[in-house]
């Protein structure tokens, strides 16, 4: 028999939380997929009790995006979360979470970092992803929080959100998992249509093709990516060659990432590198 909660209101979940030894939050927007899947088993094992939040966070949405549009898809991500063994669901509403309200509430300013990249295309994006993971933060106060990989500045601001402000929440990132084909999995790839689901592979081509430059140094890798850009017509927003921390790249481990619109949907995917001088 299933013993997961799933709990709404702040009072709900500190009752639900009471006794616990080692907490572990996976924070997520629903509309669950295979990836928050394997974030939530691998999270699974690294306390016990596991809190899998499932809130789309108006915050990080501008102005004309897709907040309205977002999957919901309530039934089946609570599905999912009991087969990889979640223990309690925090699935709050807008008032819970912003109790001042969206314009009255207080922020969290993500720094430079949360300027360039994904932050140069969506200004205020950060601002809210930070602001939204700062209150689950307050709210569960996880011994681990769980993020994947494949929004990887996302990941890199809340680990230095965590730290910074000297949260006490070890936050562990997990690869992105893909599609046979190489697509990153991500709840937005419902948008695509036939055509476009095709030719968005050209994300992960081209930075496989940047990876295996890698030896060659960051010309080598940059050129590679953007010559198969070129090949499928797709303009990126970005082919960013960073350091893992997204500073500059220097030889060794570093981080490959891109963004670009195919179609409806603006899709973002990146890999490692082992780069050469
Ligand atoms: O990655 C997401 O799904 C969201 O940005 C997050 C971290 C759950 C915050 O709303």
């Amino acid at each position: 028999m299933s013993t997961i909660q799933v709990v709404r209101t702040r009072d709900e979940l500190f009752a639900a939380l009471k006794g616990a030894d080692r907490t572990v939050l996976v924070p997520t927007m629903g509309a669950l997929h295979d990836g928050h899947e394997s974030l939530l088993r691998h999270a699974r094992p690294l306390g016990d009790r596991l809190v899998a939040s499932v809130f789309v966070n108006p915050t990080q949405f501008a102005p004309g995006e897709d907040l309205d549009a977002y999957p919901r898809t309530f039934d089946a991500d609570l599905a999912r979360c009991e087969a990889a063994g979640v223990d309690v669901v925090f699935a709050p509403d807008v008032a819970t979470m912003y109790p001042l309200g969206l314009d009255g509430t207080v922020t969290v300013d993500p720094g430079p970092l949360g300027a360039v990249l994904e932050g140069a295309q969506r200004p205020t994006h950060f601002r809210g992803v930070l602001t939204v993971v700062a209150k689950l933060f307050g709210l569960v106060r996880p011994d681990v929080a769980v993020f994947g990989e494949k929004d990887y500045q996302q990941l890199v601001l809340i680990r230095q959100m965590a730290a910074e402000l000297a949260l006490g929440v070890d936050v562990v990132g997990c690869p992105a998992v893909r599609e046979d084909d190489g697509l990153a999995m991500s709840s937005r790839n419902v948008y695509l249509g036939p055509d476009e689901r095709r030719r968005a592979t050209v994300l992960s081509r081209a930075l496989r093709a940047g990876a295996d430059a890698g030896p060659d140094g960051p010309d080598a890798v940059l050129a590679a990516a953007h010559a198969v850009f070129a090949a499928e017509g797709v303009e990126p927003d970005y082919v960013a060659l960073t350091s893992p921390e997204l500073g500059e790249p220097v030889p060794g481990e570093a981080r490959l990432l891109t963004a670009a619109r195919v179609g409806t949907p603006r899709l973002l995917d990146n890999v490692p590198v082992t780069l050469g001088a």
